[in-house]
């Protein structure tokens, strides 16, 4: 058996699925063009008949991402494949990936159909995906809880039909460890015709068992981990990419000969452009990506630490690409010092990019006695993975005490327009909430806030976080500042911003699908 596992990266599919992780066009590209300098060696996309926004993106990533296989999800029905295709076959290397339910709960529940029915439909649809493309990965959706008899005849009969990978799901993420590694080793005892196909493992995270599930199955044989960036996915997550590749690469007593081609180095700028790109703040304590991941606070560990890093690290930061800095950063520092820095986050900066950091830079710095490298990387990111600012906050005045109402009095750009408004409110943020719904003209759902220091110390910079629901959907903000109130609503505007520029995304797809219509592939079943 081979010693490669294939990493398929579904960030931008299962991760895409998250509320309000949607993104436009433009960022879908820039992470998978990371992802392929990541090495990953199939990016999954997106949906592309989901809507004509992600076709578009989906088309326009399998154009430009040179490396990795691409492929996207496809419902096993002939009008979404066809679309699929229609937005994967200007790949290099294309694939089709479909999937179809196979556990009675789904069978009975969902399809209201029986296995004898299911079976053949899974048959067809790898026969039709297999006449339009040679490459077709085809999932038994919710696998760990199919009949494992059931199981063993619906991938025979796949593998014989034509796919070329077989994705086995725990999409409820139900399994276990031990049950996963179980059930893989007999699936390939049981089925000789998997020797012609790569099995895959895809497990979510309800249980916190998703990087051990996958594990298991590639210890047993699978040679395909279908993973996200952080983690993020449907409910609970994905298996982490970041996970599953250093427990391979770390633990090589466990896993012999087996390898991903991963470039590990590229983990961390990957994770935090996916985290930023996508509004989700990464858990400080997250394994390999999170801020503590490498932060020793113990004074036991530490002391460790200056006599030997094995004795408390198994992993080398460096080797994911967090470099370990020592020095800091003052009102007096350089560009030159500033650059040096940028660099070793592994960001490429243009001179304007480097000018506004710089701006930026001073004002925290005049404001601060110090400011850390991890500040610093906040502001790049806010640079580099900024949106449009269609509103844009002026000037911000707050009143508030124990005694006295909260008050607030923005000033919000717009365009060549400058808004002014003041309300009152239950606290100061909801007061300046209230001035920023009056001045876009409308309200939102705010479903989410989070605040959170930086680095440690009275004059930190805050990190605001927040989600907020318009017409059903989710959309993420962020923006940090030494001022709370102002990061806070920095961070509301953001949101509002990415709401604005997927609105104009949408009227720009509506018009170019109108003005195409006529080109669409058949649908036909
Ligand atoms: O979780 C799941 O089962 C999936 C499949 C459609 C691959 O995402
Ligand atoms: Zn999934």
């Amino acid at each position: 058996m081979a010693d490669k596992v294939f990493i398929f990266d579904t960030t931008l599919r299962d991760g895409e699925q998250v509320p309000g992780a949607k993104l436009a066009k433009e960022q879908k590209v820039e992470i998978a063009k990371q992802l392929a300098a990541l090495n990953v060696d199939i990016i999954e996309a997106g949906f592309p008949a989901s809507s004509p926004g992600d076709f578009d993106a989906v088309r326009t990533v399998a154009k430009e991402v040179k490396g990795p296989v691409i492929t996207g999800l496809a419902r096993a029905v002939r009008k979404d494949i066809d679309t699929l295709w229609e937005a994967v076959k200007v790949a290099r290397r294309p694939r089709i990936h479909t999937f179809i339910g196979t556990s009675d709960i789904h069978i009975q529940k969902k399809f209201r159909s029986d296995r004898e029915k299911i079976l053949q439909w899974c048959v067809d649809t790898v026969k039709y995906a297999r006449s339009l493309c040679p490459d077709v990965e085809f999932s038994t959706e919710d696998a760990s809880r199919t009949d494992f008899e059931f199981l063993c005849r619906s991938v025979d009969a796949i593998v014989k039909a034509g796919a070329t990978t077989i994705n086995v799901p725990d999409t409820v993420g139900y399994a276990t460890p031990q049950e996963m590694a179980d059930r893989i080793r007999r699936l390939k005892e049981k089925v000789p015709a998997l020797d012609k196909a790569v099995l895959s493992m895809h497990c979510h995270n309800d249980l916190g068992l998703a990087t051990a599930n996958t594990l298991a199955g590639i210890l047993a044989g699978a040679r395909q981990a279908e993973v996200t960036m952080n983690g993020i996915g449907e409910r609970a997550g994905n298996a982490a990419l970041e996970e599953v590749v250093m427990a391979i690469r770390t633990r090589k007593e466990i896993f012999g000969k087996l390898y991903t081609d991963i470039r590990t180095k590229e983990i961390a700028k990957t994770s935090k452009m996916v985290s930023a790109l996508m509004g989700l703040p990464i858990q400080r304590n997250k394994a390999i990506v999170g801020t503590n991941a490498f932060a020793h606070s113990s004074g036991i560990h530490q002391d460790g630490i200056i006599k030997d890093r094995s004795t408390y690290e198994i992993i080398r930061p460096e080797d994911v690409g967090v470099s370990a800095h020592t020095f800091a950063l003052t009102a007096r520092s350089g560009r030159a010092a500033l650059k040096h820095h940028i660099a070793s986050f592994g960001h490429t900066l243009t001179d304007a990019q480097v000018d506004a950091v710089y701006g930026k830079f001073l004002e925290v710095a005049d404001k601060k006695k110090e400011v850390k490298v991890e500040e610093l990387e906040i502001l790049v990111q806010e640079e580099l993975f900024k949106v449009p600012e269609t509103y844009r906050l002026e000037h911000i005045q707050i009143l508030s005490g124990t005694r006295a109402t909260p008050m607030a009095a923005l000033r919000v750009r717009c365009g060549d327009e400058v808004i002014e408004e003041a309300s009152t409110g239950n606290g100061p943020i909801d007061a300046a909430y209230k001035c920023i719904e009056r001045i876009v003209g409308r309200k939102f759902d705010l479903i989410n806030f989070g605040l959170n220091a930086i680095t440690s110390g009275e004059d930190a910079i805050g990190e605001a976080t927040v989600r907020i629901r318009t017409n059903g959907t989710i959309f993420a903000g962020g923006a940090s500042s030494t001022d709370i109130i102002e990061a806070a609503v920095k961070a509301y505007l953001s949101a509002i911003n990415r709401w604005v520029a997927a609105e104009e995304r949408e009227k720009a797809a509506r018009k170019g699908a109108r003005k195409s219509r006529g080109k669409a592939p058949a649908v036909s079943l």
